[in-house]
């Protein structure tokens, strides 16, 4: 069975679904990985290096997808790849499924099997599988990296002949995958952190790491998790106890990532313009929510910008893609472990096994039609789909075709 790996074509998108190491492992089951010419430069990887691994090079997204049984991408093909695509390929991407299902529309049209890897169940096995974790790690690190080298002081204590330098404070706002990578970064690098979550959970997950926890509402967080572990929307009266509380600390920190999260929904705005305004000049706020909207009211999502007193917010996207090698190793042992299990020996190829958990929750189209509920209801709520017939209408067509037989 052929493997398509072609070349990311979203602006900035530096990531290339594929690593030496899963090439190799790919090859190891019996298949064969076709790399499209370019696809590894954004990693540091050449076409070279892949024909090494065993890969063979491809000069377009046409000739890459030509006659393979998958295709794996980072981000979901565009409509001119899906074009190019046909009936009963599967193609593992981040879909994006149900903040752009109007994507996932045009795939389906294509007759491709979509499994968008985003949508992956929160369960123990799938969490090797889990590209929203795996990801949003790296970013988390690449975010207090980024504070770092732009914060004008120093992040460690430094006790030196010319004096003491005290530790910068960081506070960590949402304290998921990401906002763990980044409490425990700004830790090595020295600074004083604090974090917030409305998971409960996160409490000990916070102290662990050597972190104070700010607390809002135990009362109300004991509501705040769903059955997957994400956060749920929370009231406006949580809103206004946490508004309060982080307007009394946001004064005194020195870097703020904001992380919290709200799957499918714009990210929640935790800091508003007038918190901003009461921090120091000099002080460095990461919107790592960015993509979804921001956490801060302030945020230029996709630019670094300097408030009139002095506050740096960055709010530059895809961190992930600024590790590109790394990312691009993780998210591709990510898509290996997915299908692997999946693999038929006798028959040489994969064939998905539709009753399994990983397979069912990402698996979005098929054969020509959206076979996910949550992509309708997200095509349903952006009042894309098409209005139901009108019921009389509709019994009217039971009818015939009962009358005609092929109805009953
Ligand atoms: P996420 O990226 O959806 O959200 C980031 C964080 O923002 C979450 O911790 C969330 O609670 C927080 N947040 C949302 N609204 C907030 C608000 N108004 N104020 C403050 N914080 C707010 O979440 P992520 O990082 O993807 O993970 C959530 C949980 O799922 C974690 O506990 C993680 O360990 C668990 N998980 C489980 C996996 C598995 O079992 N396969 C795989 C990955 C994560």
């Amino acid at each position: 069975m052929k493997i398509a790996i072609p070349k990311e074509r979203a602006p900035g998108e530096g990531r290339v679904a594929a690593s030496i190491e899963v090439i190799g492992k790919l090859i190891n089951l019996g298949c064969e990985v076709v790399v499209e010419s370019g696809a590894g430069d954004g990693a540091s990887i050449s076409d070279d290096a892949f024909k090494n691994a065993g890969a063979s090079i491809a000069k377009d997204f046409a000739a890459t997808v030509k006659d393979a049984g998958m295709v794996w991408k980072i981000t979901a093909p565009n409509k001119t790849e899906s074009g190019k695509l046909s009936k009963g390929q599967a193609v593992c991407a981040h879909l994006s499924a149900l903040t752009d299902p109007e994507g996932v529309e045009v795939l389906a049209k294509s007759g491709a099997t979509g499994y968008a890897m985003e949508l992956m169940p929160r369960i123990s096995r799938a969490q090797s599988m889990d590209i929203l974790s795996s990801q949003a790690n790296l970013a988390g690190y690449k975010a207090v990296l980024n504070a770092a080298e732009i914060y004008g002081r120093a992040m460690p204590m430094m006790m030196t002949a010319a004096g003491t330098v005290p530790p910068a404070r960081a506070f960590i706002m949402g304290v998921g995958v990401a906002g763990l990578q980044a409490i425990a970064t700004a830790k090595r690098l020295g600074a004083a952190v604090s974090a917030t979550d409305v998971r409960p959970a996160t409490k000990e997950q916070v102290a662990s790491l050597g972190g104070k926890f700010l607390e809002v509402d135990p009362e109300m967080e004991k509501e705040a998790e769903t059955e997957g572990g994400y956060a749920k929307e929370m009231p406006p009266e949580y809103f206004e106890k946490q508004k309060q509380k982080v307007r009394e600390h946001l004064p005194k920190q020195d870097i703020v990532v904001t992380t919290a999260l709200i799957p499918g929904r714009p990210a929640p705005k935790l800091i508003s313009k007038d918190m901003v305004e009461g921090m120091k000049s000099g002080a460095v706020i990461v919107d790592m929510a960015a993509e979804a909207g921001g956490n801060c009211e302030l945020t230029k999502p996709g630019e670094v910008t300097t408030t009139e007193n002095g506050v740096i917010i960055d709010g530059r996207m895809n961190l992930p893609s600024r590790l590109a090698e790394t990312a691009s190793a993780l998210f591709a042992k990510n898509l290996f472990n997915f299908v692997s299990p999946h693999f038929d020996k006798e028959k040489g190829e994969f064939v998905f096994d539709e009753e399994d958990d990983t397979v069912k929750g990402t698996m979005v189209c098929k054969d020509g039609k959206i076979v996910s509920d949550r992509v309708t209801d997200a095509l349903g709520a952006k009042g894309a789909t098409k209005k139901p017939a009108p019921k009389k209408a509709a019994k009217k067509d039971d009818e015939e075709k009962t009358e005609d037989g092929k109805g009953a």
